[in-house]
């Protein structure tokens, strides 16, 4: 297939700006929502403590990474220093803890490949998973929240590509296509990669922070808010950035030799990573490499089937962004 993109839309793009704002603000959660998440955590803590004195509770994932849109599920991680018992076994007991205190529909999942006890808030009906020891996520977590301090448009950009993943149902990593972490690393890649560039990479700088997780380095510059001025030359809005987004995994990334790579701020080959054939399920079809974790390629999930719906749905979005008089409302079309 030869597939070409256009470099211009036949409208002005900058016209859609605030509808696509508005949308974005719709999906931003409120106060509200953001105190009850805080004080369901409270709340957990204190049971926690009771059992594991020495033990904790962070947010990870959406709700902390300030890549969530309202009403989504919460992810907490129990960080616990006992090696004399399973994970499986912590998991159970946590689960009995939160039954005997009211917690509702509390099930231990201790066979899944990040295994949890699934709950739900009998107070604000807020249904949290928690996972045990999980500190890679913590940190990803942070790396994720600090870029979206640099510069507002990652988030308008990060919540938008989400709203139409969910809505074309191509968030689905179980499915074969790609996790909400994919879709934010490769918005922050094509913030770091655009011209003048919206993001630097962080840990490419000077590190201020640095933890060692699970034997892993992870470090990297997270005073952020001396970036502020950072993508300031760029003047390109949300509209014209959204666009960019889709024209560039439609037409412009090269599939074959390519990985993305939020870690060094640029692409990396896949000859360097041997990332060129398929070794068990993973087949390296599309690959964005964990910025931590960096033998892992959150595009794994993707077969040789989802390859060609995701691969669909980005040109599909570019152009009815590109040819569309009004495209707000069939970018986000329900599939
Ligand atoms: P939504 O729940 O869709 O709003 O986004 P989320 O960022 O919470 O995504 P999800 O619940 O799928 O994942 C939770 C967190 O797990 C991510 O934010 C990452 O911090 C971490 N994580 C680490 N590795 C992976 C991975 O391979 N896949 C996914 N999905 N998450 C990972
Ligand atoms: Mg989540």
């Amino acid at each position: 297939r030869i597939r070409r993109g256009s470099i211009k839309c036949r409208y002005d793009i900058r016209r859609f700006s605030s509808v696509f704002l508005s949308i974005y603000n719709s999906l931003v959660p409120s106060e509200d929502e953001i105190n009850k998440q805080k004080q369901l955590l409270m709340s957990l803590k204190k049971l926690v403590k009771k059992e594991w004195p020495d033990a904790d509770l962070h947010l990870y994932g959406s709700c902390a990474n300030s890549f969530g849109v309202s009403n989504s599920d919460i992810d907490i991680c129990l960080a616990i220093d006992d090696s004399e018992t399973t994970k499986a076994d912590i998991l159970l007991r946590l689960a009995d803890i939160l039954q005997l205190n009211g917690f509702q529909n509390v099930q231990a999942l201790t066979r899944a490949r990040v295994p949890i006890v699934k709950l739900m808030d009998p107070v604000f009906s807020i249904s949290c998973d928690i996972c045990v020891n999980n500190l890679l996520a913590v940190v990803n977590t942070k790396l994720l929240r600090d870029y979206a301090q640099i510069d507002e448009r990652l988030r308008q950009l990060a919540f938008l590509v989400k709203h139409w993943a969910k809505s074309r149902e191509v968030n689905e990593a179980y499915q074969g296509t790609l996790s909400s972490y994919a879709y934010v690393l490769m918005c922050i890649h094509f913030l770091q990669q655009c011209k003048p560039s919206i993001l630097p990479c962080l840990q490419e700088m000077k590190a201020t922070y640095a933890v060692t997780v699970e034997g892993k380095n992870c470090a990297f510059f997270d005073k952020v808010k001396e970036l502020r001025n950072f993508g300031f030359s760029n003047k390109e809005d949300v509209s014209e950035l959204l666009w960019g987004f889709f024209n560039y995994w439609a037409y412009q990334h090269d599939y074959t030799n390519n990985v993305i790579s939020v870690r060094t701020g640029s692409i990396i080959r896949k000859h360097a990573k041997n990332w060129t054939k398929r070794i068990g399920n993973d087949r390296h079809l599309i690959c964005i490499e964990d910025p931590f974790e960096i033998s892992h390629d959150l595009g794994r999930v993707v077969d040789k089937y989802s390859i060609w719906i995701l691969r669909e749905e980005f040109e599909r979005a570019a152009s009815i962004l590109q040819d569309y008089r009004d495209p707000c409302t069939e970018l986000f079309k329900r599939y």
